[in-house]
């Protein structure tokens, strides 16, 4: 044992994570409000580059998703009384307050699917048994940890996205592209702000890391497997048509391929997360965020304009 507390020691040097500095914590972001009002005759099964699967799997991602910002703000809710830094309490309140909105406007975008043949109540349930015997009763570290996780993936695809703004304008589907486009930007302005909580609550790594690979094995796995049945729930037909099959590999390749795909080409960043140093902001997208909010809020020719209501930013609380 005398021998193993110094090597212990040593290990929790090399592996502790930076610690939370108040000084260098990004600026606060508001809360908007949209209201898209879906049509389920507007709605295109094919939004994602006219690819069925991978419009499955996104299609799949918008009703699991909503369970997981559930957890996010549930957790953040609970760990934001144990923050001492005024400042990142106000972050907090406004990654809560975003995902709330996210969650809230994709349930309806779900419930919109439910109407165009999507299992979004076989999904329901699914997730239901996931998250309700599973992760919503996990120890609350264990949920800061599993947050930061959930957030590091959808930081990942919001880079993507932000990268590859052409998708968006594939589809005619003009609501579907922007509660996308929306969330994109709100994912990669919030994207430090539950890493940042749980260095300043916990900066335990073999902790984070432990949060890592459920997120992994869910957003990427799971949902993955789940979609698969997506296309032939909604046109049966699909089992025996030659272009569905055709199709297959080409979604695959949009979401896995290593060259273009989502997931493939980004798997540098998602595996980064395992380095002791990383920070979300190691990845600088600063200038996509200022661009992205003109081409998305312009008050006349913006993205979002025709859906944005309102948006308000939570009062600093010493
Ligand atoms: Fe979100
Ligand atoms: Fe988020």
């Amino acid at each position: 044992m005398r021998i193993a507390l110094p090597l212990k020691g040593k290990a929790s040097q090399i592996f502790a994570g930076p610690v939370f500095d108040a000084e260098k914590q990004s600026a606060i972001i508001p809360i908007r409000h949209m209201k898209f009002d879906f049509e389920a005759e507007k709605i295109d099964p094919k939004f994602y580059l006219n690819a069925e699967l991978a419009s499955a799997y996104f299609a799949s991602l918008s009703i699991f998703l909503t369970y997981g910002e559930d957890l996010v703000i549930d957790t953040a809710r609970y760990h934001r009384d144990f923050l001492t830094d005024p400042v990142l309490k106000q972050r907090v309140t406004s990654l809560i307050g975003q995902e709330a909105l996210h969650s809230k406007l994709h349930e309806e975008l779900n419930d919109t699917f439910k109407q165009v043949d999507l299992p979004v109540g076989i999904f329901r349930y699914l997730a239901e048994i996931v998250f309700d015997y599973g992760f919503n009763r996990l120890p609350q570290p264990m949920k800061l940890s599993l947050m930061a996780g959930i957030e590091h993936f959808t930081a990942v695809l919001s880079e993507y996205m932000m990268n590859h703004e052409e998708i968006f304008f594939d589809s005619q589907d003009e609501k579907q592209r922007a509660i996308w486009m929306w969330h994109m930007l709100e994912e990669s302005e919030h994207k430090d702000i539950a890493y940042d909580v749980f260095q300043s609550l916990s900066n335990n790594y073999a902790l984070r890391i432990a949060g890592f690979f459920p997120a992994l094995i869910t957003i990427l796995l799971l949902i993955s497997v789940a979609s698969v049945f997506v296309p032939f729930y909604r046109k049966p037909s699909n089992l025996v048509s030659l272009s569905y099959w055709k199709d297959v590999p080409r979604s695959f390749g949009l979401l896995f391929g290593l060259k273009r795909g989502v997931y493939g080409s980004s798997w540098m960043h998602i595996f980064d997360y395992l380095r002791p140093s990383f920070h979300p902001n190691d990845y600088d997208t600063s200038a996509f965020l200022d661009y992205y909010k003109e081409r998305l809020l312009h008050p006349e020719t913006g993205v979002l304009t025709p859906y944005f209501t309102k948006e308000f930013t939570p009062v600093l609380k010493s």
